[in-house]
């Protein structure tokens, strides 16, 4: 089955806020999302705008690099990974990530592509790179009908 893609050009924080907005508003429960790209490539950024789509409030969403996975309730519950700091991704079995993506929550994974083998397959992934210090490309591949979703809101804005 083929699902969307869409790379998006994000040319301000605002920019970003806006892409971020969308895709929060645009999430499904369920879903899971991996974010990959190097060291400021603005993974956290766009989880927190992807927050406030979803009705998380302000400052509440910040890097996990030390917890390995902080819960933030919205609209939907939403579970923020950052696997940079994983030492043993068996820790990551721990969490209990398919149970809570079957109760409806959104897991959101930085770094997700070196935990992919105790991740089950992402609905969509975002790889985020600069061109420049303030512009952003953002590429969405969807793996699922979740995916499509997020990448559909995101094309139609956009
Ligand atoms: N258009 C833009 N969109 C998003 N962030 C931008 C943009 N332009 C500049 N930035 C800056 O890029 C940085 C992104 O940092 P962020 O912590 O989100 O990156 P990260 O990918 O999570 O890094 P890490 O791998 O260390 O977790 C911020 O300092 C932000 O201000
Ligand atoms: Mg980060």
């Amino acid at each position: 089955m083929i699902h969307l893609s869409e790379t998006v050009i994000s040319n301000s924080l605002s920019d970003t806020a806006k892409i971020g907005q969308q895709i929060g508003q645009a999430l499904k429960p369920g879903t899971l999302i991996g974010l990959v790209g190097t060291l400021g490539a603005g993974k956290t950024n766009l989880t927190q705008s992807i927050g406030r789509g979803l009705g998380i409030a302000d400052g509440n969403v910040v890097s996990p690099t030390f917890t390995i996975c902080v819960p933030h309730r919205g609209r939907l519950l939403m579970l923020h990974l950052d696997a940079y700091r994983i030492n043993q991704p068996e820790e990551v079995d721990e969490l209990g990530l398919d149970e809570q993506l079957e109760d409806g929550a959104v897991v959101i994974v930085e770094w997700s592509d070196r935990i992919a083998t105790y991740l089950r397959p992402l609905d969509l992934k975002i790889q985020l790179t600069a061109p420049s210090e303030t512009t952003r490309s953002l590429a969405f591949t969807s793996q699922s009908a979740k995916g499509d979703a997020v990448v559909t809101a995101v094309s139609a804005a956009s």
